[in-house]
């Protein structure tokens, strides 16, 4: 009945890596209270023997941060959602609660955001019905929403039932005086057809990220030209911002962090005064400036990667390792607050962390100035 369990893959880094926390949260549930308590106390004792702080901190909510920063400031806030990789409820409820959560998040700011954007990978093996379930779940947002798609969201049927639901998967737009541009990053040269590969073993190759048959993630020559001239008539100092899956640099390769022609983009971007470039894919905090532009990652609602091992931008403070007991931690939501200037403040709304703001001003000054609160407690 499933199709997918016949086919014969090398496991990817990021099917192990979710077969693990799987695994584990399983174990978890099945633990009887004096066994929880053995494996919770060896927990915190090796929190405390890394120099872990053993108290709790307060959670500060996205709103009070934004009223305090942008009082009497013109400009705006938008929320972003982003990674949530659904399967259908019966196979994972435990990633769409999540995604419920996120929802919850940007519905309950106040004042609430001029728009939402999501940033791809609603979908985790781009099933129709992965994807109506998460338009279902989308639908109950408040304010406007912007969709991107992500990789997971394509391989399965070449984005079909994505833009039935949602639209062009490449559009711009102009909102208070910034023009906004959503790319599909994440094109791959066919390495099917001649392997006679089926739609399901299409996309199990694009999901395992660390494979040697797919291609690299790229814009490709017939969006970088829709750019172009989508840019054409945009004067330099418009602010622009840009939205891509991938990260539009190239982070590390084998894992598809990742946009080979990442260059040519950012030449077509390089003339604009001020450039924002928001980007899912990466699973966590994120920060990096080339040249004028600005890039920021996005938060997943599904599970946190962990950060490559190599090739992470000078200017990225990093996120906690997550707690391996607390399925929440590590992911979350986040507000993006727009300066009157067009340059972006990120707020990376960590669940069960406090929250993490990167202001522009920090990429501004190269990392001299408004540098990041790390994180106090220790990675696990
Ligand atoms: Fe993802
Ligand atoms: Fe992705």
């Amino acid at each position: 009945m499933n199709d997918d369990r016949q086919i014969p893959h090398i496991k990817s880094v990021e099917t192990r890596h979710m077969e693990e926390r799987e695994a584990m949260f399983r174990g978890l549930r099945n633990l009887d209270r004096r066994s929880f308590l053995k494996v919770s106390t060896g927990a915190a004792a090796a929190a405390l023997a890394a120099g872990a702080s053993n108290h709790f901190h307060s959670f500060l909510p996205v709103n009070v941060a934004y009223a305090a920063e942008n009082s009497g400031a013109q400009g705006f806030t938008f929320a972003y959602i982003s990674d949530s990789h659904l399967y259908v409820k019966k196979t994972n409820e435990r990633f769409v609660r999540q995604l419920l959560r996120a929802v919850d998040d940007v519905n309950n700011l106040n004042p609430q955001p001029d728009f939402v954007f999501y940033g791809g990978d609603l979908a985790q093996l781009g099933r129709k019905e992965e994807l109506d379930l998460g338009a279902q779940i989308l639908k109950s947002i408040k304010a406007p929403l912007h969709m991107m798609v992500g990789e997971h969201d394509w391989y399965f049927d070449m984005g079909h039932r994505w833009n039935e639901l949602f639209g062009a998967q490449t559009y711009s737009f102009d909102h208070k005086g910034v023009h906004f541009v959503v790319l599909m990053s994440v094109q791959e040269k066919d390495f099917w057809s001649a392997r006679g590969m089926s739609p399901a073993e299409r996309m199990h190759t694009v999901a395992g990220l660390d494979n040697a048959v797919q291609s690299a993630f790229e814009v490709g020559a017939p969006q970088r030209e829709w750019l172009r001239k989508d840019l054409e008539k945009v004067p330099t100092s418009t602010p622009l911002i840009v939205f891509s899956h991938s990260p539009l640099y190239k982070l590390y390769r084998p894992w598809n962090f990742w946009t080979d022609d990442a260059e040519d983009v950012q030449t077509l971007l390089q003339r604009f005064d001020r450039v924002t470039v928001l980007h899912g894919h990466t699973h966590q905090v994120l920060t990096n400036r080339i040249g004028t532009i600005q890039f920021h990652g996005m938060l997943s609602t599904a599970w946190p990667w962990p950060y490559a091992p190599q090739g992470l931008p000078a200017l990225t403070v990093q996120m906690n390792r997550p707690n391996p007991f607390d399925s929440n931690d590590g992911l979350g939501d986040g507000s993006v607050s727009v300066h009157p200037d067009g340059l972006v403040d990120k707020l990376y709304n960590l669940w069960n962390r406090n929250p993490m703001q990167v202001k522009a001003s920090y990429l501004s000054s190269g990392g001299k100035s408004d540098v990041p609160v790390a994180p106090t407690l220790a990675s696990y």
